[in-house]
Order: structure tokens, then sequence, then C-alpha cells
């Protein structure tokens, strides 16, 4: 079936590559932006602006905290589909993991896989929303003190340097590190095949690292439980959830 045909392109490929958006977390308990009850519906999307923290950092840290508790409320741990990706890290089978999530969930599943042996790349694109970082000096530091400091009315946090703190994260109207997603293109130009998951696949850079990816050699695959506008340009469109696919296609692998 599709399964099989696919792992044998993952088995003669050099490099493979995975593009994962809010879909893959979904299982985990993090609410996706897009679709039924996706943050979006319940928060204003021009509140989280770069010209917003800018003009009036108190009133975005604010509102952020706010949305950081809607999305990142309680515990939550790597799913079954992160849990199948950092396997086929250790197994050889994956160069790159590219996300655009800002959960940290891919570093934790490959810290639980604990071996020394993954080659696996993880560009978090968006950044990580459990760091911060100072607008002044550049620090980054683990987030926790500072939202707490935010929490109890200290807005916006500063560093020592007397800097804001930013949410160590890429917010609308910000570019993407440049050096980052230099080397996400060229990943995704490079690859052999190249799974976009749990994403919907309609803001940038989501929207063309996969067409990048596309061409006559390379094996494009799309895991999603909606369609995407680039669906027609995948060799293979799974509509099913990530948590079903993944741990299959791992399975598929190791037989
Ligand atoms: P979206 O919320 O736009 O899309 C998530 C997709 O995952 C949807 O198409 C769902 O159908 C699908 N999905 C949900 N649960 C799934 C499951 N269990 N199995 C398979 N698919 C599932 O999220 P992203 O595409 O990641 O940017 O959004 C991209 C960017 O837009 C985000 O990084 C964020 C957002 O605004 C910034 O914050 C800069």
């Amino acid at each position: 079936d599709d399964l099989e045909r696919l792992a044998a392109d993952i088995r003669r490929a050099d490099t493979v590559v995975a593009f994962t958006g809010a879909g893959i977390s979904a299982p985990s308990g993090v609410p996706t932006f897009r679709g039924d009850d996706g943050v979006w519906e319940h928060f204003d999307e021009g509140q989280f602006t770069y010209g917003r923290f800018q003009r009036d950092p108190a009133g975005f840290w604010a509102d952020r905290l706010e949305l950081q508790r809607a999305m990142f409320d309680g515990e939550f741990e790597p799913n079954a589909a992160h849990e199948a990706l950092a396997a086929m890290g250790t197994d050889g089978h994956l160069e790159a993991i590219l996300t655009q999530n800002t959960d940290g969930l891919h570093a934790d599943a490959a810290d639980s896989v604990a071996s020394d042996s993954s080659e696996t790349t993880l560009l978090e694109l968006h950044g990580n929303a459990r760091r911060v970082r100072c607008t002044d000096c550049g620090r980054r530091i683990d987030g926790d003190p500072v939202f707490e400091r935010a929490a109890d009315g200290d807005l916006p946090p500063t560093c020592d340097c007397g800097g804001v703190y930013k949410p160590d994260v890429v917010l609308f109207g910000e570019q993407l590190p440049g050096a980052v997603i230099q080397r996400a293109r060229a990943l995704a130009r490079e690859s052999d095949v190249f799974l976009a998951i749990g994403s919907s696949l309609v803001v940038e850079p989501a929207a063309s690292l996969p067409r990048l990816a596309a061409s006559p050699e390379t094996t494009v695959g799309i895991i999603n439980l909606e369609s995407t506008p680039v669906d027609s340009a995948a060799d293979i469109v799974y509509r099913e959830d990530v948590t079903t696919v993944l741990p299959r296609l791992r399975d598929v692998l190791e037989a």
C-alpha cells in the first residue's frame, strides 16, 4: 500500500525531512491555531504582532500571558507522533525536523528516546515559547520566572540590563531569522522525501517549503486531518491523525 511505498522511498533516500505544525501537538492537548476551536477563534491575531509589542509592550505581555495560558496550560507531553519521528531519527531515517511549533515537544521527544545516536537536526522556525529573549542585550533565558513576574503585574518584564524581554518566538510582522530559514529552504530542496505533518500550510514559510521540495525526484507526503492548498502538489496525502500514520510508518520501516 501507500505506506509500504513511502517506507521504500525513505529507505532509499539520502535526505528525509519532516516539516511539522500545530496538528502534531494537538493530540498532546496543545490547541491548533486554525479550524474548530483554534486559538485564533478566541484571540485576535492582530494583538500579537511585532508592531504591537514595540508600541505597547505592557499590553502585549498581558495578552500574551492569556494566550500562553490557553495554549500551554497544565502538563503536556510528546505523543506517539513526536515519538515516532524521534525514533526514525535514532534509526538514521530522518535528516531534519523543521517545526513551526514553539512548544518544545520535538526536543522533549528526542530527549526521551535518550540516544546519542540521533543525528536529526531540529530547527524551531518560530522559536520556543518556553524561553524569553532580551531585546537589548540578546540574552536568552528560561521563561518561567519571567512569566511569573509578568503575571504578578511586572509589565513589561525587563532584563537586568534594562531591556524589555520578548517571548523567544517569531511574532506576526517579524522576519524569521535569516540563517534558519535559509537552512530550512536548503534542506527542503535537498530532500528526497519531504513530509508535511499537521500543518494547514497556509502561512509562510509553510506554504512554500513543500513546493520548494517538490520535484520529479522527491516524494512529497502530507499528513493532515484537513485538506491543504498543497495537496495537489503532493505525491501522497494521508487525511488521517498523525498519531495513527507516523507510528505505522515507523513500524513498516522497522519490519
Ligand atoms: P494550523 O492550526 O493552521 O493547522 C493545523 C492543522 O493540523 C489543521 O489543518 C488540522 O486539520 C490539522 N490537525 C489537527 N489535529 C490533527 C491530528 N491529530 N492529526 C493530523 N492533523 C491534525 O497550524 P500551523 O499550520 O502550524 O505562527 O500554523 C502555522 C502558523 O500559523 C503557526 O506556527 C503560528 C500560526 O499563526 C506564528 O505564531 C508565527
